[in-house]
């Protein structure tokens, strides 16, 4: 007596996740990515361009960056930061700076 078991689930692969390749700024390459410091840090610093890493610079260059991208917000009318936000950012940025 013979089974024939071949047909094998296939579910495994129908729930295969999608890549990230999306369109929204993707903070996966920065450090402590789920933080609430990281996660402010890309939804205000990834809308213009790609999301810097915090590596790039030392921490007195972003000081002096921050000025500059605030303008650019302003320019756009895209809100300004908070104080709060700000703060978080650049305590995130301080930790992580070259
Ligand atoms: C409103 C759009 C906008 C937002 C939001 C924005 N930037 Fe920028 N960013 C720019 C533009 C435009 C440039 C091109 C250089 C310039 O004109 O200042 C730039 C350039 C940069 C550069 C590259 C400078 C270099 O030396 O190559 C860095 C780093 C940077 N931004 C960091 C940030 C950080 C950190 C934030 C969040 C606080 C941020 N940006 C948010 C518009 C923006």
């Amino acid at each position: 007596m013979k089974k024939h078991l071949c047909l094998l689930p296939l579910l495994g692969m129908a729930l295969s996740a999608c890549s990230t390749t999306g369109s929204g700024p993707s903070t996966a390459h920065l450090p402590e990515t789920t933080s609430e410091a990281a996660v402010a840090y890309a939804a205000r610093c990834g809308s213009c361009h790609a999301i810097p890493h915090p590596k790039r610079y030392s921490y007195n260059v972003w000081l002096r960056m921050m000025p500059l991208m605030e303008k650019h917000i302003a320019d756009r009318n895209m809100g300004k930061m908070s104080v709060e936000e700000q703060t978080l950012v650049l305590a995130y940025l301080k930790q992580h700076a070259q």
